[in-house]
C-alpha cells in the first residue's frame, strides 16, 4: 500500500476472527519491518514474541481482559532490553523508549499493509505478563498487540479524530 494511504487507513482494530490466523509467511513480513526499524546507535535493543500456541496463549490472554484481545488467534509481545540500549553520556538518558516505540510502529504499519489487525495494548496487567512470559529483569514489555484479521462485516470507523494542524504545529 502506498505510505500515506497505510497511515490513513491504519486504524485499531477491537473485533478479531479467531477461527482465521496469519501465516507464517505473512508473519514473518510482519517481523521483517521490525528488524529493520532503526534505533539509537543501531542498538536494536528489542526482542519479539510470536504467542500462538493454546498454552502461551491462555496464559498470556489473562493479562487483559476484553473479549476482542482474547478472539485474536496471535498476540505479539514486544520486549525492550534495557541494558541493551544507547544511553547518552551527558544525562544517562536511555533511549529503549524511543526505540521500542519506533519498532513498534514499523510492525504495526506493516501489519496494516498485509491486512492483518493490530491494536498496540498498554493497559495489561505486567505482573501477570511477565510471570506468563518468564521475563528477566532486563526484559521489559513495551507494547503487546494482537495480529488478527478483522472479523467477516468489520467496518472501520474510517474517521480520524485528531488535534487540527494549527493546534500542534509552530512555524518559528
Ligand atoms: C502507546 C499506546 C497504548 C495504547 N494502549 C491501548 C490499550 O491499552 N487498549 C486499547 O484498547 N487501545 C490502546 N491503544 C490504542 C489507542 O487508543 C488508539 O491508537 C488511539 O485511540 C487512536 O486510534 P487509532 O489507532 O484507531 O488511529 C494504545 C495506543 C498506543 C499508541
Amino acid at each position: 500500500m502506498e505510505y500515506n494511504d497505510l497511515i490513513r487507513t491504519r486504524e485499531s482494530i477491537r473485533d478479531y476472527d479467531p477461527e482465521r490466523p496469519v501465516s507464517s509467511d505473512t508473519l514473518e513480513k510482519i517481523l521483517e519491518a521490525g528488524r529493520i526499524a532503526p534505533s539509537a546507535c543501531n542498538y536494536q535493543p528489542w526482542e519479539f514474541l510470536v504467542i500462538h500456541s493454546p498454552e502461551m496463549l491462555e496464559k498470556v490472554r489473562a493479562c487483559y481482559h476484553r473479549q476482542w484481545f482474547k478472539d485474536a488467534p496471535h498476540l505479539l509481545v514486544v520486549l525492550g532490553l534495557k541494558d541493551k540500549a544507547w544511553v547518552r553520556s551527558y544525562d544517562r538518558y536511555n533511549s529503549i523508549e524511543t526505540d521500542l516505540a519506533i519498532v513498534m510502529t514499523h510492525l504495526i504499519l506493516a501489519a496494516e499493509n498485509e491486512g492483518v489487525g493490530t491494536c498496540w495494548i498498554e493497559a495489561y496487567d505486567p505482573a501477570i505478563l511477565a510471570k506468563a512470559l518468564g521475563l528477566k529483569e532486563n526484559q521489559v514489555v513495551f507494547g503487546i498487540t494482537p495480529l488478527g484479521y478483522p472479523r467477516e462485516g468489520f467496518v472501520k470507523k474510517g474517521n480520524k479524530i485528531r488535534k487540527k494542524l494549527e493546534e500542534i504545529v509552530r512555524y518559528l
